[in-house]
């Protein structure tokens, strides 16, 4: 097993998820799913093994991001890209695809172009949502089941957001593709994801039953026991001993297993550490200091930037203002003293409350804060520690 810090894991790389995997191919034999989670968890990961072995569940699959996407039709120019990956369905589907769109005028297949191969021609531009229907009954054409896995669409739809009317686009973006979802529930399943939190924008924008035909799927950390089994089969692979109790030790300084911290503490030993002898608590002190100074900020950073892009203004300031407060002691803050804290930002005492309310659910589901008790806590204990030095 090799280290691998930020690019989504495959192959042998990509560790356990057995269980996540067993419930989600369930859930996917009725339901599409919506799959949550903070960022760095391991979603894009997830998604591409459920991709590779969804043959043994009856599927074809594919996957396709969203996020370089400008407008709706490159929307369905990705998917028809990511269906054209495989090359034992690329001819028949082509073929197909060109058919149903004949009707359609200005648009045809090229086969090797870019683009997913969808050429504009003329100057009135096509309706996109035909175009999009055309995929899908070509798929439901061809033989089988789909599973269409779509990574970063929060980050398309934001996008399509700035645009004039925006707001009017992604509405009818979002309803469209519902209907697409349910028009052919029977031929293809979805699993849609993001690094920002489908459900909390179209929350934001009033479009919660856009999504409402979705299974929410919560994708959490590792548990205690299999972020143990990873690290020994990290430091098996890189001939490092490390012992059963420093291991714990790392777990407790990072506070929440997330993989993408355990690799990033563990790659910082592999870096600094001769392999003579077993690798002991202080140096993972050493290495976890060095991992919190500003060189190493990206590893930390996105944590802030999510806020914004999630929630946008003011809701943003308020989260990073309850944050900052959460932060300053290990065992978090009573909601008492966050309510305090809104107070010098929202006087209005109903409005203060129901923004309470609805940041801390925000803030719990994306895995900054838990709730311990009567206290709210940060979740990554290693995040407490930047935030209190780089953010609050
Ligand atoms: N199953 C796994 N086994 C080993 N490492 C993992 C696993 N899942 C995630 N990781 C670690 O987490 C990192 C991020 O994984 P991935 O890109 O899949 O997360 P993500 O949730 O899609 O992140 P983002 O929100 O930024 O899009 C990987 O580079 C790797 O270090
Ligand atoms: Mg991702």
């Amino acid at each position: 097993m090799k280290i691998s810090i930020g690019n989504p894991v495959t192959g042998d790389d990509f560790f356990d998820r057995e269980q996540e995997q067993t419930q989600i191919w369930r859930k996917l034999e009725r339901n599409h799913i919506m799959l949550l989670a903070p960022r760095r968890i391991g979603k894009t990961s997830l998604m591409h093994r459920l991709c590779s072995t969804a043959a043994e569940h009856g599927f074809q699959a594919t996957m396709a991001s969203f996020a370089p996407c400008k407008n709706e039709l490159d929307c369905i120019r990705e998917l028809a890209k990511a269906i054209s990956k495989d090359k034992k369905i690329a001819k028949p589907f082509r073929k197909k695809f060109s058919k149903a769109l004949k009707h359609i005028k200005g648009v045809k297949i090229s086969v090797f172009g870019v683009g997913g191969g969808i050429e504009l021609q003329g100057e009135e531009p096509p309706d996109w949502r035909e175009i999009g229907e055309a995929l899908a009954s070509t798929l439901a054409e061809l033989d089988g089941l789909w599973l269409l896995c779509i990574d970063e669409l929060p980050v398309f739809v934001l996008k399509l957001l700035t645009e004039e009317n925006g707001r009017d686009k992604i509405r009818s973006f979002l309803y469209w593709f519902r209907d697409l979802r349910q028009n052919h529930h029977k031929n293809i399943r979805w699993i849609l994801a993001g690094s920002i939190g489908m459900d909390t924008v179209a929350s934001r924008y009033g479009l919660g039953d856009s999504i409402n035909d979705l299974d929410p799927f919560p994708l959490g950390a590792f548990s205690r026991e299999t972020a143990e089994s990873f690290l020994s089969c990290l430091a098996e692979s890189y001939d490092l001993t490390i012992n059963h109790g420093v291991r714990l030790y790392m777990m407790q300084k990072i506070g929440w297993p997330v993989p993408y911290y355990l690799q990033l503490l563990f790659d910082k030993l592999v870096e600094r550490r001769d392999k003579t002898t077993p690798v002991d608590n202080e140096d993972i002190d050493n290495a976890f200091q060095i991992l919190l100074s500003p060189t190493y900020r990206i590893h930390f950073d996105y944590w802030r930037q999510r806020l914004s892009e999630e929630l946008g203004s003011p809701d943003d300031g308020h989260a990073l203002h309850l944050l900052n407060a959460a932060s300053q002691d290990r065992t978090g803050v009573s909601k008492t003293i966050l309510s305090q804290t809104l107070q010098e930002r929202i006087a209005q005492p109903d409005q203060k409350e129901e923004t309470l309310r609805y940041l801390l659910d925000v803030l719990e589901n994306d895995g900054y804060l838990i709730q311990d008790g009567d206290r709210y806590r940060f979740r990554l204990e290693w995040l407490r520690e930047y935030w209190l030095r780089r953010v609050a």
